[in-house]
Parts: C-alpha cells; sequence; structure tokens
C-alpha cells in the first residue's frame, strides 16, 4: 500500500485524486483526527506526531508515504527523510505536498505576483517562499494564515452560514494585502472542502489552484521514475482506512467528502 498521512480529513482531498488518476494502487490513508489540527501547533510536537504517523504507516508495510498535508510537509519531512529514514528505515520513502506545488506556479502566474493561503505553522515556516526563492526568484508569495478554516471543516461545518464570514476575511484580507495576485495556492489539503465559498469571495480575475491533481501528477511521476519503489507497491485497487478519533465519526465525514462507504479502523499512536 502508498501511506497517505493528514492531521485529519484534508489529506482526503489528495487521496481522491491519487485514486482517480492510479486506480490500480492500493491505498491506507492514516487521519490523526483525535489530535487535529495541526497548524496552530509548535514546530516540535508536528514533527513528534508527523514521526509516530509515518513509523505507524511503514510498520503497516507501506514502502513510500505521503505526507498530505503542508503543515507536516513544512515542519516534519525534510529531518524525516534526511535522519530518520537512513538510520530506521533505508528501504523506504517519504515524499510531501509542499515541492510540486511550488513547481506548477511558474506556469500559472502571468502576473508574477502569487498568493498562499494555509495552516499559521506554513506560513510561519515560510517554505513556500523560501523554496519559490530557489525555483522561480521572480515571483512574489504574499502569505496569509487561516486558522479558523481547518477547524470550521474537521467540525463538518464547511457548508454552513457561518463559514462564509471566514472564507471572506482571509480572502479580503491577501486581496489587500498584494492587489496584483492573479493566482491563490490553497496550501492546505483541507482548503478544498471549502472551495464552493472559496470561489464566491476570490475575485474572477484570479486563478484558484488546490493541490490534489498536481500532488497526483507528481506521485504518478515519481513512481514512473522509482520502479524499485513502484514494484513493491501492491495493485489491487483497494483502499483502507485509519483514525486516531472515533471510526463512526470518520466514517459519516469521509463518506462525505469521498461519496463512497468507509469503514476505519481505530489505532493509537
Ligand atoms: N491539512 C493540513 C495541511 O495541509 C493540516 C491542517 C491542520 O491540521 O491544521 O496543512
Amino acid at each position: 500500500m502508498i501511506g497517505v498521512f493528514d492531521s485529519g480529513y484534508g489529506g482526503l482531498t489528495i487521496l481522491r485524486q491519487f485514486q482517480s488518476l492510479l486506480p490500480g494502487y492500493d491505498w491506507l490513508y492514516l487521519g490523526d483526527n483525535a489530535r487535529a489540527p495541526y497548524g496552530t501547533r509548535s514546530f516540535d510536537i508536528v514533527y513528534d506526531f508527523t514521526r509516530q504517523a509515518v513509523d505507524h504507516l511503514f510498520r503497516e508495510g507501506c514502502p513510500l508515504v505521503i505526507l498530505a498535508c503542508n503543515t507536516a510537509s513544512a515542519k516534519a519531512l525534510r529531518t524525516i527523510q534526511q535522519e530518520v529514514l537512513p538510520r530506521h528505515w533505508p528501504d523506504r520513502r517519504v515524499l510531501g505536498v509542499i515541492r510540486p506545488t511550488v513547481e506548477s506556479v511558474g506556469s500559472i502566474t502571468k502576473s508574477r505576483h502569487v498568493g498562499l493561503l494555509a495552516t499559521p505553522g506554513t506560513v510561519n515556516s515560510h517554505s513556500y517562499q523560501m523554496e519559490m526563492a530557489k525555483l522561480d526568484p521572480d515571483i512574489t508569495i504574499t502569505e496569509v494564515a487561516c486558522p479558523m478554516w481547518v477547524p470550521i471543516i474537521e467540525n463538518g461545518e464547511a457548508d454552513g452560514d457561518g463559514a462564509d464570514w471566514f472564507v471572506r476575511k482571509y480572502i479580503d484580507r491577501i486581496m489587500e494585502a498584494d492587489p496584483l495576485i492573479d493566482t491563490i495556492l490553497l496550501g492546505c489539503t483541507h482548503y478544498p472542502l471549502l472551495l464552493p465559498k472559496i470561489r464566491k469571495y476570490v475575485p474572477d480575475h484570479v486563478r484558484i489552484v488546490p493541490q490534489g491533481e498536481i500532488v497526483a501528477n507528481s506521485l504518478a511521476d515519481y513512481l514512473r521514475r522509482h520502479p524499485e519503489i513502484d514494484s513493491r507497491c501492491r495493485k489491487n485497487g483497494r483502499v483502507w482506512f485509519h483514525t486516531t478519533e472515533n471510526p463512526e465519526k470518520f466514517d459519516t465525514l469521509a463518506e462525505m467528502f469521498l461519496n463512497e462507504p468507509v469503514n476505519a479502523k481505530k489505532i493509537i499512536l
């Protein structure tokens, strides 16, 4: 199985794209819903939680794990890749979502002014700005943290009337911070679940970029380039779900997001 990890339900927006682009593969999704959101937690806590999640997915047999979470990618990916894998899991791999997203920006923006909406953790890490500076230094990224969006989604209020107020607040803030923005990156895998409301408040000329498709294309490319990993991924078109919260609660919300029956197992990290 390929492991897909997020703090909660957000990674399901990525899993959905993985399943549609790579339908033959087996997936194990892990949501640390009991401890979500991660976006307002400190660096070392996000690292510890992510490390536990990755260890769990490796113990379950995943040769490859995708951190389908920007906060975990920003705060834990590099240390896991550089220190944990060589020492403890030399034949396994972990990939994140930030690099492929940044790589796709250059071909989308014309004004070279890009907005990033993300969790406070991702924004404070400035990972997007740093990656962008390496790849395409003429693109300016304006970052705005949206601390209320993940709690709204994790509590099943994405379609509620109360969500509008907070969606509009952060979009107005980013457009005021840089009116030349022509592209807004949704730098949190939860945010596509708010897309209908986000579309309502983003000006028409601004392109909204969710990450699912970008990350799925990048994974497909990775598997083509790494046959030694690809050959270890089981391919029966199946999917399993693990959660650290109550599984019935997970099933109800996950079914809403995925439009298919979900039968999660509760695990302890
Ligand atoms: N979905 C996650 C991300 O992409 C984490 C959100 C959170 O737990 O705050 O950042």
